[in-house]
């Protein structure tokens, strides 16, 4: 299958591109500049260079492609308002677009933090979003709701993980979740995101 994949050069980008080639996809990986795609090349994905926000970019990466896994997003350390266009705005004009190709898959990376803090049980996917009052599990929790709207009324052909805690080979998420913890109060299991 010919996927896409967006924010290829992230930390889980950068170990899902190599899996799915090892695996016989053909990958398009969407990176913000060249160099940072020179290893997924190196092995073998197909490099586009664009930002999401970027609507000709994303055409030009959107051309041939099957199915597209949308990990591309600003976490931390931008204004709200970039937050909002990256995680938000582009992701939905991103979905409009791949529906209009007619891919036969479109995989959205969301978080945990949509749902509500202290529910004393596991969440269940079908419990209302109740994103924390800031700019990334606000924004998520929109892309969330207007690409659910386009898979009900345009049949976006969707499905949205909701990740939690990445971790794991050479990822630098637990270590410094652990030295953040150290600076938190006692009884703070992990840092907020
Ligand atoms: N890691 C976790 O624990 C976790 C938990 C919950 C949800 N998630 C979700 O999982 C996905 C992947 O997370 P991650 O940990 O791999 O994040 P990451 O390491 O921060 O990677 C984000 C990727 O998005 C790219 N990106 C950011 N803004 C962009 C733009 N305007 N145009 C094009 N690309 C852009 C970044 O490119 P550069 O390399 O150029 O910066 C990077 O490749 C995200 O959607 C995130 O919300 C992750």
């Amino acid at each position: 299958m010919r996927i896409l994949v967006t924010g290829a050069s992230g930390r889980v980008g950068s170990r899902l591109v190599p899996r799915l080639l090892v695996a016989g996809e053909s990958v398009r990986a969407l990176v913000r500049t060249s160099a940072a795609g020179e290893q997924l090349k190196a092995l073998g994905a197909q490099i586009a260079v664009g930002d999401v926000r970027d609507g000709s970019a994303i055409e030009d990466a959107l051309a041939d492609v099957e199915a597209v896994i949308h990990l591309a997003a600003a976490f931390r350390g931008v204004p709200d308002g970039e937050a909002f266009a990256i995680n938000h705005q582009a992701t939905v004009d991103i979905a409009r677009q791949a529906t209009r190709r007619g891919v036969m898959r479109f995989v959205h990376a969301s978080t945990n933090l949509v749902y509500p803090g202290g529910l004393g049980r596991p969440a269940r996917e079908d419990d209302e979003l109740a994103p924390a009052r800031r700019a990334y599990p606000q924004s998520k929790a929109a892309a969330e709701r207007a690409l659910l709207d386009l898979h009900k009324q345009a049949g976006l052909p969707l499905r949205i993980v909701r990740l939690a805690f990445v971790y794991g080979e050479g990822d630098p998420h637990l270590r410094e979740a652990l030295q953040a913890r150290g600076r938190a109060c006692g009884r703070c299991l992990l840092p907020a995101t």
